[in-house]
């Protein structure tokens, strides 16, 4: 267990953070980290290429905000770690498949990820399309495999799940509404419905599925997706403050890309200073739907500290 300490000049109301948040981050996605570099298994044949932009794409940088959401929330539950390791992984190839898309000339056309060159930069543009593609296939492979569960009703619903807020109905659906919207003025609700898509599917994704390997009741299931539901759109928020005021050494990506792009977002229509009260209003609300859980959901607030502090 990590050691807590209050600290007292939080933005967040109510919150002890661990004595590094960083650290149990840190320590969440070295075994994501493993788990990767073992599903992810280079190969020798004429398709060696694309596995090696898989694991390029996957193996150096990310914070794996993801896997840590769905590790903490299966550990409410207690269920066992490497079902909880596996379907971490298997986000967060999602989640690199959509950021490797993300990236590409037709869509934001962005030559820096994660402080290396993109994946069509290093490879090219097919190439960086079929690591995408092989990174998403696989996440279905792992979650649908006895290994993540013994129950295949739990398997089943878990690809479902995935099935749903990584597809039309959430984050590709949310990229698509991101790029129509480029040089429109949206207001706050068709914004907030395209972060929501965008982003917070995918993040409520990763605590649902800590609730689904768990068995957990409908109401906890549900508790769960509005806490992640509420820091998704935090996140959001930060990033695109991150994109208009960060610095592209500590992102590792580049910045002043959403203005120069005329992309909606949270900071366009709001400015810097109601965005940022909005992000800390929205961790104080992700934060109220935990109370069920006491403290084992205590991980959870923690990362709700460092998602509306975090620089990167
Ligand atoms: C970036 O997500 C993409 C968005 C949804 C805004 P992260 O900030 O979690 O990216 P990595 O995984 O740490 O690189
Ligand atoms: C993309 O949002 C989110 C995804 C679904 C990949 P952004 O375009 O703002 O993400 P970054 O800033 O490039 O990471
Ligand atoms: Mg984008
Ligand atoms: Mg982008
Ligand atoms: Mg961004």
């Amino acid at each position: 267990m990590i050691a807590s300490a209050a600290i007292e000049q939080s933005t967040l109301e109510f919150i002890e953070v661990p004595v590094s948040i960083e650290n149990a981050l840190h320590d969440a996605a070295l075994s994501v980290n493993r788990k990767l570099d073992e599903l992810i298994q280079p190969v020798n044949g004429a398709e060696a290429r694309v596995y090696d932009a898989m694991r390029y794409t996957t193996m150096v940088g990310g914070k794996r905000i993801r896997p840590y959401l769905l590790i903490n929330s299966a550990a409410i539950f207690d269920v066992h770690g490497d079902y909880a390791l596996r379907a971490a992984a298997a986000i967060e190839m999602l989640h690199c498949y959509s950021l490797v898309h993300d990236d590409l000339p037709a869509m934001d056309d962005s030559d820096l990820r994660r402080g290396q060159p993109t994946a069509h930069k290093k490879f090219d543009e097919a190439t960086a399309i079929l690591a995408g593609d092989g990174l998403l296939t696989m996440a279905f492979e792992v979650l649908a495999h006895p290994d993540t569960h013994p129950d295949g009703g739990v398997r089943a619903e878990l690809c479902h799940a995935l099935a749903v807020s990584g597809g039309a109905a959430g984050m590709v659906g949310g990229q698509m509404i991101d790029l129509a919207s480029e040089n429109l003025e949206l207001d706050i609700g068709a914004i907030t419905h395209l972060q929501r898509l965008k982003t917070g599917a995918i993040i409520a994704f990763s605590c649902e599925a800590g609730a689904i390997l768990g068995h957990a009741s409908k109401e906890q299931r549900q508790a769960l997706i509005n806490y992640a539901h509420d820091l998704g759109l935090a996140f959001q928020i930060v990033d695109d403050l991150l994109d208009a005021e960060g610095d592209a050494a500590e992102t590792g990506k580049p910045t002043g890309a959403d203005a120069a792009a005329g992309k909606a977002t949270f900071v366009s229509i709001l400015g810097l200073d109601r965005a940022r009260q909005q992000a800390r209003m929205l961790g104080n609300q992700a934060n109220a739907h935990l109370e069920m859980f006491g403290r084992k959901a205590d991980p959870l607030r923690w990362m709700t500290e460092f998602v509306i502090s975090r620089k990167s």
